[in-house]
């Protein structure tokens, strides 16, 4: 059997297959689509990256596949509908990255609000010259309103720090949820229009693409800050470009975006806005984790013949 893996990951998967029959294929350079297409016409099992299109072209290309397995929690990147009805299974890493994504979320919040990035570059320029009242004034995140947009599990862990804060915490999300906090479940509008901080936490779907609009920043706190670790598509960037020279809202902190690994030119040139490079999941212990959970779901599939738990449309 074969196994195409888009891109090296940080753990050797060939130790982990050298008891089976599967050969492991690790692409060299990141393949596009007909690559992907030309790797997995033969292979039984694809462990794949966000960026990877596994839409109904390279299922059909592919006959041969029983697992997708999704480098990621997020798999809007693949058709998993049709692959179910092809009879493919699709996995994900969920679990092991909340908490690791939830840093980076409230990392960026509180750069957002004191301006860390700003001050940083400010202070290797020289231009600290003494302490003064009026240097580098950011906003307070402790007491503020902390508004969470998508409140699965990545979601309730951004919550769970804006707790130790102090912070009032609302969210919006599909359905009211049962946690072992006290929160506020509000409807989209209240929450855009009382939250000092905003973290998007949401899946990417039908639903959530350009659920935050030039509209949306209209409706925000002039003061407010909003942080994307989600999915690039959930907010119309060329709307926020506009909220955030307007300066409609204070400023953005950002991890993903429209068109990966695209970033508008205009992004890079605002100084009320952070840029990370898709890095919620980026820590060592945590992207193995991720491996070692597709390494699983692929030898549940090609090798124990069962349904990987991590299944996303069993
Ligand atoms: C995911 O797993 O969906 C993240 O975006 C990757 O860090």
């Amino acid at each position: 059997m074969k196994l195409y893996v888009t891109n090296q990951l940080p753990i050797n998967i060939k130790d982990h297959f050298t008891d089976s029959d599967i050969d492991v294929h690790i692409a060299g350079k990141r393949p596009d689509k007909k690559e992907i297409i030309e790797h997995c016409r033969d292979a039984q099992g694809i462990i794949c990256l966000l960026a990877d299109s596994i839409d109904s072209e390279v299922i059909d290309n592919c006959p041969e596949l029983r697992i997708i397995a999704n480098y990621a929690v997020g798999y809007d990147n693949i058709d998993i509908e049709y692959a179910r009805k092809k009879g493919i299974v699709v996995t994900n890493t969920p679990d092991v990255l909340t908490e690791t994504t939830a840093d980076l979320a409230f990392g960026l919040l509180i750069a957002g609000a004191r301006r860390i990035v700003e001050a940083d570059e400010y202070t290797r320029a020289g231009n600290f010259k003494g302490w003064r009242p009026d240097e580098m004034l950011g906003t307070d995140v402790h007491s503020k309103t902390l508004g969470i947009f998508g409140f699965g599990r990545i979601g309730q862990a951004v919550a769970r720090r804006g707790l130790g804060f102090n912070m009032d915490i609302i969210y919006s999300s599909r359905h009211k949820k049962t946690v072992d906090f006290e929160s506020g479940y509000v409807n989209f509008d209240t929450l855009v229009s009382r939250s000092d901080f905003i973290s998007i936490n949401a899946p990417l779907t039908d639903q959530t693409y350009h659920r935050f609009d030039y509209n949306t920043f209209s409706a925000m706190k002039d003061e407010a800050v909003i942080i994307n670790t989600a999915r690039g598509k959930i907010i119309n960037e060329e709307d926020l470009v506009r909220a955030l020279k307007e300066k409609t809202i204070r400023c953005a902190c950002l991890d993903v975006y429209e068109n990966e690994p695209e970033i508008q030119g205009e992004l890079k040139h605002l100084d009320n806005v952070i840029l990370t490079p898709h890095a919620g999941s980026a820590s060592l212990k945590t992207r193995r984790e991720m491996a070692e959970i597709c390494i699983n779901a692929v030898k549940d599939v090609l090798v124990r013949g069962k349904e990987p738990d991590v299944c996303v449309n069993c």
